[in-house]
């Protein structure tokens, strides 16, 4: 009887299996969705497409099924856009159809729907170009953005001068200095490298990063609609993050005790200042919940991503000293030690700017940006993308296109250089994505990798406490970010 019963299962798995590839064979071609792998019903790729560096496995299914194929993630489809031609041509050619956010489990369920990063149609526009408006804003008025991180600078290198040369983990002291530039335009303060609430935040956020790109992060953006009801460590991380929504929303109610609605001091008195003009409008997108989101998704998006950058960055350094020297030589020249490193600097600094880029084209921290989706069934190229569907236009495949880039894998300042020493601008530079939904805070972003960057070589020599030869420079996670194993240096006065 058992046998009998064990015999039906396997028999019903059989057919189940073969019913979705027969419908799934059906499904794929020209004039239909992309090609990919067959499915299993409810695991989907999983055999073909593990949760661990998603990234290196579509590289290898783009030679087989080409630059637009399919894979399962879960039950549901995903559309992949692989190599600059199809990402170009999505996102920016027909940026109007590709602009829309796709689901991100984790990031859906943190967000509802509110804020910039996660949100979608007329809402999202109109927080967008607000924000981006405000921080331009910002960028004229009394203190420029420059000035901010050219402060904070000053102290993140007396932090790191406490260190005496002796090794340290620069994790935290560079999370702060880059998160306080973000609180400064939208708190309207900084806060100590020492200061326990602070650290605890950054705490939060790297938590947060590093789960997202945990296998159990990638398992849970497969298996949401099951693991959402289920314990288990991917919950965590919604602790985490409302830790930080309350840090925000304890914000947010003090500015409203104290907003001047004539001199607004920072992101969140302007966005008061929004909600009231806007009190009138019944469907406003200007309210308390997207106030807390938004600002929330600024404090997120702006500390993790350009504070993980800079320490890679700073132990690829530590690998290559050679290039590390290079770059000092290049600061000494141009900038001196009498005087702080400014934005104006750059473009008498090809070398160094040939390195920052480089550094962001070689760890291509979001390697598939992150989701999009097509509002409505989309043509593209001889196939057809089903309104909904799941898109990742995948930035490593076009940062590391040995096209454009010979030895993509290695990394050589060489790539953004031309032979006679001038900077080299490359289409294929796209670790903030591309078109509508290109990252909002690129300016912010590159100018504090590169201000941070030329003041702690201007004043300190970085050496590893290993030898350089045995420095590991893979990620140890690579999810949604590719996040660098965990390292200690020494910070030499020059
Ligand atoms: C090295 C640093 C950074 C990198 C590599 C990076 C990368 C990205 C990428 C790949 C996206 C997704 C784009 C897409 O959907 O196609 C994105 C979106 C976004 N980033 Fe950044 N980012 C960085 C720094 C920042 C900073 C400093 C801020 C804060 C001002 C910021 C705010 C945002 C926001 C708000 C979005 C969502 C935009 C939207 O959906 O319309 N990012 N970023
Ligand atoms: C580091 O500290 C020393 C001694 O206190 C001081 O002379 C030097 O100027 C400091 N350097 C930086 C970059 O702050
Ligand atoms: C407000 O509602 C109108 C009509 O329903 C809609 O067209 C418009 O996009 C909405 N505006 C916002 C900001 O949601
Ligand atoms: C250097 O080379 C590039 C391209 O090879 C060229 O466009 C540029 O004009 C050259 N610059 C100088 C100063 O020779």
């Amino acid at each position: 009887m058992e046998l009998l019963g064990a015999a039906t299962v396997v028999l019903l798995v059989c057919i189940a299996c073969l019913l979705s590839f027969v419908a799934w064979t059906g499904r794929s071609g020209k004039g239909k969705m992309p090609p990919g792998p067959a499915p299993l019903p409810i695991l989907g790729n999983m055999l073909q497409v593990k949760p661990k560096n998603l990234a290196k496995i579509l590289q290898k299914l783009s030679e087989e099924y080409g630059p637009v194929f399919t894979v399962h993630l879960g039950s549901d489809p995903v559309v992949v856009l692989h190599g600059h031609d199809v990402v170009k041509e999505a996102l920016v050619d027909r940026a109007d159809e590709f602009a829309t956010r796709g689901r991100m489990p984790m990031g859906d369920r943190a967000n509802n729907g509110l804020g910039i990063v996660f949100s979608n149609s007329e809402e999202w526009l109109q927080l967008r170009r607000f924000t981006l408006s405000t921080l331009r804003n910002f960028g004229m008025g009394k203190r420029s953005i420059e000035e901010r991180i050219q402060e904070e600078t000053q102290y993140l290198l007396e932090e790191i001068n406490k260190t005496k040369g002796t090794p340290f983990d620069p994790t935290f002291t560079l999370s702060c200095a880059i998160s306080n530039v973000i609180c400064s335009i939208v708190f309207g303060k900084r806060y100590g490298y020492r200061d326990r609430k602070f650290l605890a935040l950054m705490n939060n956020m790297n938590s947060i990063f590093e789960m997202m790109n945990s296998y159990w992060g990638q398992v849970h953006s497969m298996f949401s609609k099951i693991l959402d009801y289920l314990p288990g460590p991917h919950n965590k991380l919604f602790t985490e993050i409302d830790a930080l929504k309350a840090f925000v929303s304890e914000e947010v109610k003090m500015h409203q005790a104290s907003l001047d609605p004539s001199s607004p001091q920072d992101f969140i008195d302007c966005f008061l200042n929004k909600m009231q003009e806007e009190k009138e409008h019944p469907n406003s997108s200007f309210h308390m919940k997207n106030l807390i989101t938004s600002t929330f998704d600024l404090f997120i998006a702006g500390t993790v991503t350009t504070s993980t950058t800079i320490r890679y960055g700073l132990l690829l350094l530590l690998k290559y000293p050679k290039i590390q020297e290079k770059v000092q030589e290049e600061i000494d020249r141009v900038v001196g030690q009498s005087r702080r490193p400014c934005v104006a600097d750059r473009t008498q600094m090809p070398y160094t700017d040939a390195v920052v880029h480089e550094i962001q084209r070689f760890i291509s921290l979001i390697p598939l940006a992150l989701p999009h989706t097509v509002t409505k069934d989309t043509h593209f190229r001889e196939y057809v993308i089903p309104k909904g569907t799941t898109i990742f236009p995948v930035l490593s495949s076009v940062l590391h296109d040995s096209k454009e880039f010979p030895n993509p894998n290695e990394f050589n300042p060489g790539h953004f250089l031309n032979e006679n020493g001038t900077f080299r601008k490359s289409e294929f530079f796209m670790p903030f994505s591309a078109g509508k939904r290109i990252c909002l805070g690129e300016g912010l972003a590159r100018m504090e990798i590169f201000l941070l960057m030329a003041a702690i070589l201007q004043k300190f020599t970085l050496k590893p406490v290993v030898d350089p030869q045995e420095l590991n420079i893979t990620p140890t996670l690579s999810g949604t970010g590719n996040v660098p194993p965990a390292y200690q240096l020494c910070a030499l006065p020059r």
